[in-house]
């Protein structure tokens, strides 16, 4: 069936077959990055977890390996659950993960290679103590899971924290240990957030204030604040929250309490669980992973037989602009699949008007596009809308300053669409808040896919232009606003607007300003995505 081959990815991260769920243990080692993940070698549908795993020289083109770890013991004979990597100073490679036991208790477990100077891990020990960490008094034996990979504390002790939670709310555990064998429960909780749910996924990294390059996990000091962001799974959703950690008591502080873990910052809009981040010592740089689940029906990917991709690896930063966000950037390395590009320069739209831009087939994709609306108009209107909100109203309601973007994976009659935009609101107080969205209710002519419309409000600067980039990949769109401030993963069926017919529009649907478009587009080769060669060339 054409229309379900061609949902396929031409560029991001998905095994060849079957169901992938979560990022898992990311790392890099002697020239390669490595890749695990949550994978079912049966089907299409979540069940046998096992770690799935590839390596890659530039987080775009990836060789599949074997499997690396499947249950095979009694502490995790009902899953190989997600899990993290720690590079010890000597080089040596840590790897805790959940397993399920046969009775279902969530239990932690310690791995690592069998021979480190194998560049492709292929081997996998499991420790014979197994399991290192089981759930402790007043914790729900379902309700402790993935470890995140630990950092070294000022006393000389590794700390990893482990997400729960007691009644409604969600937290995250801190352990010690010196030798991963052995580890201690410590009194206090790293955090704690009321209501939240169960943590999921729990990541914790420090980001610096000052420089745009990432830091070990274990870095901390003046300059340095931390990250703490958890996977609710009352929502399917990962937050985030920018604060400070104290390396004496193990408690992180949000600097804002308000927009706490789960209260505040989403780290994508869209589509997007289950992420976790690495430090990558080959380029000095924190890159996240996240898993991006299918929104087409089960019985579909069944048909397909796979179901989810990851998101393009992106760079993590301190947003110091805002000062109160991360700003997250597709990895440079997706630039090399760039190939013929388009450029427009400063289309005028006026209001409610659609632009064709003709760049042949738009299935793979990367776009850049900057907005500027006359600031005469934006000053002297009053729309008092301060109410609006994406998931209420989509690409086709028309305000005084907005919706204006671009309409991707559009068939020429506009029949199937996905429009990603921003919108102006602006209240009697005369103050602007911008608005990021990206719409899938028209995005599928198909019943049974989602049609949410993904986004929320994002901080834009004096002196900045509103500027967007795509990365458009048959049923994918990563849409990111501001520089990464903000970010939206789609996933999109389109049955049209497929192959030749698949099209890309700029489009202003505001009644009361034009808006000056510039985009540059460019057509995305597709990457490797092979088994690795048995007579071992590339080593
Ligand atoms: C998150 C998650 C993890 C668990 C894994 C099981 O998507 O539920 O909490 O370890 O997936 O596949």
């Amino acid at each position: 069936n054409d229309m379900l081959s061609w949902q396929r990815t031409s560029y991001h991260f998905q095994p060849q077959k079957n169901w992938m769920n979560d990022p898992n243990g990311p790392l890099f080692h002697m020239g390669w990055y490595h890749f695990f993940y949550q994978y079912n070698p049966n089907s299409a549908v979540w069940g046998n977890i096992t770690w799935g795993h590839a390596v890659s020289k530039d987080l775009i083109n990836w060789f599949h390996l074997p499997i690396a770890m499947v249950p095979d013991n009694w502490y995790d004979i009902a899953g190989v659950w997600t899990g993290s990597a720690t590079i010890l100073p000597d080089g040596q490679i840590i790897m805790l993960y959940t397993g399920k036991t046969a009775n279902l208790t969530e239990v932690q477990n310690l791995a690592y290679p069998a021979n480190l100077s194998d560049p492709l891990l292929l081997e996998w020990v499991k420790h014979p103590g197994n399991p290192v960490m089981v759930p402790p008094p007043g914790i729900g034996f379902k309700d402790f899971r993935d470890p995140t990979t630990a950092w070294l504390g000022p006393d000389g002790m590794w700390r990893i924290t482990i997400g729960s939670k007691i009644n409604n709310n969600g937290l995250s555990l801190v352990y010690k240990t010196a030798n991963f064998t052995e580890f201690e429960l410590s009194d206090e909780l790293l955090h704690e957030v009321p209501g939240s749910g169960m943590w999921e996924c729990i990541d914790f990294y420090p980001v610096s204030l000052a420089s745009t390059d990432g830091l070990d996990t274990s870095a901390n000091g003046a300059g340095v604040k931390h990250v703490l962001k958890a996977s609710l799974d009352q929502y399917m959703q990962d937050y985030y929250a920018i604060g400070t950690y104290d390396p004496m008591s193990d408690k992180w502080t949000p600097d804002d309490p308000k927009a706490d873990v789960g209260l505040g910052l989403r780290v994508d809009d869209g589509q997007f669980y289950a992420s976790k981040t690495f430090y990558d010592q080959n380029k000095k740089r924190r890159i996240i992973w996240a898993w991006v689940g299918e929104s087409d029906s089960e019985s579909t990917d069944v048909l397909k037989g796979w179901a989810s991709l990851q998101a393009i690896p992106r760079t993590i930063v301190f947003d110091k602009e805002t000062g109160t966000n991360i700003l997250q950037w597709p990895v440079e390395e997706v630039e090399s699949l760039r190939s013929v590009s388009y450029d427009f320069d400063k289309l005028k739209l006026g209001p409610g008007s659609v632009l064709p831009l003709n760049i042949g087939s738009a299935t793979q994709l990367d776009i850049v596009a900057t907005f500027e609306i006359d600031e005469e108009a934006l000053q002297s209107t009053v729309e008092a809308n301060e109410d609006y909100n994406c998931s209420s109203s989509g690409g086709a309601s028309r305000g005084v300053l907005g919706p204006f973007g671009i309409l991707v994976l559009a068939d020429e009659p506009l029949s199937e669409l996905t429009p990603v935009y921003f919108y102006i609101s602006k209240g009697t107080d005369g103050i602007a808040k911008t608005h990021f969205c990206a719409d899938q209710s028209r995005s599928s002519t198909a019943s049974d896919v989602g049609k949410l419309i993904y986004g929320s409000d994002v901080p834009v600067l004096n002196g900045e232009k509103l500027s967007m980039r795509l990365l458009v990949d048959h049923s994918i769109v990563e849409s990111f606003a501001q520089g990464g401030r903000k970010v939206i993963t789609s996933r999109v069926y389109p049955t049209k607007a497929i192959n030749g017919g698949a099209k890309l529009f700029v489009f202003n649907n505001a009644t009361g300003v034009s808006v000056t478009a510039s985009v540059k587009a460019w057509q995305m080769i597709s990457a490797n995505s092979v088994p690795f060669p048995q007579n071992g060339d590339h080593l």
